[in-house]
């Protein structure tokens, strides 16, 4: 059984196949999401806020990134992975990007890897697309630059921010990446860069109009706290059962109806009364 390739997604796109990504951090949630059929596991920086409790992406490493790419990779199953370059692992040269990424490749068994970034990131995705890593481009809502963005807001809202938008994806696709995100923009928009794209998008926040669909996989399964962001449906609720199945423990636990005899181990009669013998004598 092999991995989907970023040939494979790019065809996707050729035959109108909508490309289906979830976010993945640990083994458990890649190997059922796997099962349920993803085509694209993301282990997103999104980690920070959904899994490590952090205010936001930027408090991420490379060594958060590697462990958890690492244990969605030992999960069997088809779908191809990619792996987020963390905040301050790509922005401060191409030689120190490309270390970096070559580390999610190596150590934690990715693909490819995603970079946040239009324009500006343009020389470094061609370092590394140079150097055999495909890259996941990222435009729209960027999460590492919500300090800049002033808050996690709408994108591409103005004339002006879209023709941007719209220039940062013709310049990445240029670049070499073979798929983009586009997160937090119109409709409109991300319809019109779909279709002057060759290469897929993949939406969240985008409407229909993308080649594909990511979504954080806590917000699709109700783990996550908070108000969900407009764009999120969630199809399970997932916090409620094991809200209520710890909640049943410990009932169970205080009035001593747990572990029944089932859970138990048991000597056998001979060894029982032997021992019994035996700590009577002494
Ligand atoms: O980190 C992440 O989960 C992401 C998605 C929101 C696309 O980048």
């Amino acid at each position: 059984m092999s991995r989907k390739t970023v040939a494979d997604i790019k065809e996707m796109k050729e035959k109108g196949q909508p490309i289906v990504m979830v976010t993945a951090y640990d083994y458990p949630l890649s190997r059922l999401a796997q099962e349920a059929g993803a085509d694209i596991l993301l282990v997103g920086d999104s980690l920070g806020n959904v899994v490590l409790g952090y205010e936001s992406t930027t408090s991420v490493d490379m060594e958060d990134m590697v462990r958890a790419c690492a244990a969605v990779a030992r999960a069997p199953g088809e779908a191809h992975i990619v792996c987020d370059m963390p905040f301050l692992s790509f922005q401060i040269s191409p030689e120190e990007a490309l270390r970096n990424a070559g580390r999610l490749i190596r150590e934690g068994g990715a693909q490819s890897v995603k970079m946040e970034g239009g324009r500006q990131v343009v020389p470094t995705v061609k370092k590394l697309v140079e150097s055999g890593i495909p890259v996941m481009g990222h435009i729209g809502l960027t999460p590492q630059s919500v300090h800049q963005l002033g808050g996690y807001r709408v994108q591409g809202r103005s004339l002006e921010e879209a023709r941007r938008l719209l220039e940062d994806a013709l310049a990445l696709e240029e670049a070499g990446v073979y798929s983009l995100v586009l997160e937090a923009v119109p409709w409109q928009l991300a319809q019109l860069i779909t279709r002057r794209l060759r290469i897929p998008t993949i939406g969240i926040g985008a409407g229909l109009g993308c080649d594909g669909q990511v979504l954080v996989i806590h917000d699709l399964i109700g783990l996550s706290f908070g108000k969900p962001a407009k764009f999120v449906k969630r199809y399970a609720q997932v916090g409620e059962i094991i809200r209520q199945a710890v909640a049943d423990f410990a009932a169970d636990v205080r009035e001593k109806r747990y572990p029944e005899p089932a859970h138990q181990y048991n000597l056998s009669p001979e060894t029982w009364e032997a021992l019994q013998k035996a700590l009577e004598s002494r």
